[in-house]
This record gives structure tokens, C-alpha cells and sequence, in this order.
């Protein structure tokens, strides 16, 4: 699974440019593959599954269908100026929703009570995929705490519909620095995530977990090739269509 997640960049032309980079780039694939851009820029994307038809056709059924995602989702509808309800995202046949991103944590003060209150408002949504991102600050990492503060995060899986969740581990200093973990920390993280849900769910389900930190289509396979990462959530590297295809295509590879 491979999401990219472009935040607040972008613009009609670069959904162009992007859009035709990307399709010449990437190969066929069979895994989810999605992006999160603007709410507002989400009705150009119908362009790009145009085009992504056409492709199908010309590669034996392989799957190329894009999904496309909620960078974020509000809770409620109604009097909440700025927000976006789920039920308008359903309108536009939304298919997956990131929440908790440490952005929306930082800037937007989302604590672990208004995560839960997305987390059930989307339970019974249309939006099939529900990405929840956790991760450690700097000083958290530095203090060696990084265990608590995910454990702490993931305090908020009681209230999943476990089957259609995944996790992102993002850990905050990772995220814009050009800075990592080491993949074999990420893998072990990994682990400690999914022991983490799964000894929390109901019928012991273990949820997928991507990362997202600084991926690029030169890191990428250092990532890939660990064991319990299964996919990336990418940032700066996603808005350049031709390195967000090869990202794509070195998980085709590796996986
Ligand atoms: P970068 O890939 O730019 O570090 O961003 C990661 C991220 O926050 C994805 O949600």
C-alpha cells in the first residue's frame, strides 16, 4: 500500500504536469495505491482515472485504478465553518481517510478524544480505508519514550472497526527532514505496533502498518525489503509524479 499525501501543495497545473509524469512512469501493480490532495483539487483528479482506464486496457487487467483519499475528515456536519463532512466525501466516491496526522496534532491541537470521535464517525462510513497516523517527537525519541508515546496514541484503536484500519507510523522528526530511522528500528516498531492492536482488538486482528518519514525513491527499498512494513505514506516525494511512480514501482518489486 502505497499512499502519497501532497498536504497543502499544489495546484492545477502541477495536477497535470504530475498526472502525465506519473502514468508514464509507473508500472502495473496489484496493491492499493492512493493520494491525498486538497480537498479541493479532489474533483480533478476524475482526469487521471480517465487516463488510468485507458492503461488497463494496454496491460492484460492489471490493476491501475488510483485511489482517492481525505487528508483529514471532520467529525460532524453542520455549524463547523472550514470543515468538511464524511458524507461529502462520500459524495465524491472517497475511498480512503488519513486521521491523526501529527500536522493536525500540532497545528490543529487533535488530541487522542476528537481522533476517537473521527474514528466512529467513520465506522460507518462509504470511506473504505482509514489510515491512523502516530509517532514520537525529537525529544520523545531522545528520551527513549517512543514505545509510550505510541502505546499512548494507540489508545484510540478501541473505538476501530479494526478490519478496515490501518496504522502510519510517522515519526515527527522524520517527517520534511530528509532524517530517518534506521529500517531495521522502523521494522521493530513495526512489530511493536501490530502486538500492540492486536492484543487490543476483540478477535485478534493484526492491522497493517505503513511508514511515512522522508521516503523517497532512493530510501524506499531500505524500507520495503523489512519484513512487517507494508507499504509508505509519502509527503514531499509524492508531488513529483515520476519519483512518486518509482516509489510505486520499487514496492512492486520488493513486495
Ligand atoms: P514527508 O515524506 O515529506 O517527510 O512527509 C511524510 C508525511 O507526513 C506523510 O503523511
Amino acid at each position: 500500500m502505497i499512499i502519497a499525501n501532497w498536504k497543502s501543495n499544489g495546484g492545477l497545473m502541477m495536477i497535470q504536469d504530475w498526472t502525465s509524469d506519473f502514468i508514464n512512469s509507473c508500472s502495473p501493480k496489484d496493491f492499493y495505491v492512493g493520494i491525498a490532495p486538497p480537498v479541493i483539487y479532489i474533483s480533478d483528479f476524475s482526469l487521471l482515472e480517465w487516463d488510468l482506464d485507458t492503461l488497463e486496457e494496454r496491460s492484460n487487467n492489471k490493476i491501475w485504478d488510483i485511489k482517492i483519499g481525505a487528508q483529514d475528515v471532520d467529525h460532524s456536519s453542520g455549524s463547523r465553518t472550514g470543515a468538511v463532512a464524511i458524507k461529502m466525501f462520500e459524495d465524491f466516491g472517497i475511498d480512503f481517510a488519513i486521521i491523526g496526522h501529527s500536522e493536525r496534532r500540532e497545528h490543529f491541537n487533535e488530541d487522542n478524544d476528537l481522533i476517537k470521535q473521527k474514528i466512529i464517525a467513520l465506522n460507518g462510513s462509504n470511506l473504505k480505508t482509514k489510515i491512523l497516523c502516530i509517532g514520537e517527537t525529537k525529544e520523545e525519541n531522545d528520551k527513549g519514550i517512543t514505545k509510550d508515546v505510541l502505546k499512548n496514541q494507540l489508545e484510540v484503536v478501541d473505538a476501530m472497526d479494526l478490519e478496515n484500519f490501518i496504522i502510519a507510523y510517522e515519526p515527527v522528526w522524520a517527517i520534511g527532514s530528509g532524517l530517518t530511522p534506521d529500517p531495521k528500528d522502523i521494522n521493530e516498531i513495526h512489530k511493536y505496533i501490530k502486538d500492540v492492536v492486536q492484543s487490543t482488538s476483540a478477535n485478534n486482528l493484526v492491522p497493517k502498518v505503513m511508514y511515512g518519514g522522508s521516503v523517497t525513491d532512493k530510501n524506499a527499498e531500505s524500507f520495503f525489503t523489512e519484513q512487517f512494513v507494508d507499504g509508505a505514506l509519502v509527503g514531499g516525494a509524492s508531488l513529483n509524479g515520476k519519483t512518486f511512480a518509482n516509489i510505486v514501482n520499487i514496492y512492486s518489486s520488493t513486495k
